[in-house]
């Protein structure tokens, strides 16, 4: 048995027949090959699957695609523009704040909505608004940095320096 759903996916909107069982982030993944989304635990801990739906950042590994009916989705591939990188991108890339690279789309779309509810958080306020989201690699400084990065630019404001630290 299946359901007819329809979503907003970065723009642009489609109707799907999908089984009830489904989770989005296979929909998304397998049905509509935008595979910036990862997968890495299924059980809601590491957030690496994390999208936006209807501006807010959901797992989703923990949401069916039955339940984005009607709902408008934004992953990592819906983040740039013609106008080039969206400033969260801007700030990973300035900032090194990836190594690996498997938690960064989810990362990325968590701070979105950071910055869109907080444009100037507190470094301990970016890193409550990261703590469901994991990272094996970097250590999380220079995700902090990312996010003040694009902070600084949805802002306005002068951007940090992008220099590395010796300690
Ligand atoms: S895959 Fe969804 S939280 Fe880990
Ligand atoms: S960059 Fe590798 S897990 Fe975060």
């Amino acid at each position: 048995m299946t359901k007819e759903i329809t979503i907003t996916l970065n723009g642009e909107k489609q109707s799907l027949e999908v089984e009830p069982r489904l989770l989005l982030v296979h929909l998304i993944r397998e049905n509509l090959n935008q595979t910036g989304t990862h997968i890495g635990c299924d059980t809601s801990s590491c957030g690496a699957c994390t999208i936006l739906v209807d501006g807010k950042s959901i797992k989703s590994c923990t949401m069916l695609a039955i339940q984005a009916d009607g709902k408008e989705i934004i992953t990592v591939e819906g983040l740039a523009t013609t106008e080039g990188l969206h400033p969260i991108q801007e700030g990973f890339k300035e900032n090194h704040g990836l190594h690996c690279g498997f938690c960064t789309p989810g990362m990325m779309m968590r701070a979105v909505e950071l910055l869109e509810n907080n444009p100037n958080p507190t470094e301990e306020e970016i890193r409550w608004g990261i703590s469901g989201n994991l990272c094996r690699c970097t250590g999380y400084n220079n995700i902090v940095k990312a996010i003040q990065y694009a902070g600084a630019k949805i802002r306005g404001d002068e951007l940090p320096s992008t220099e590395p630290e010796f300690v």
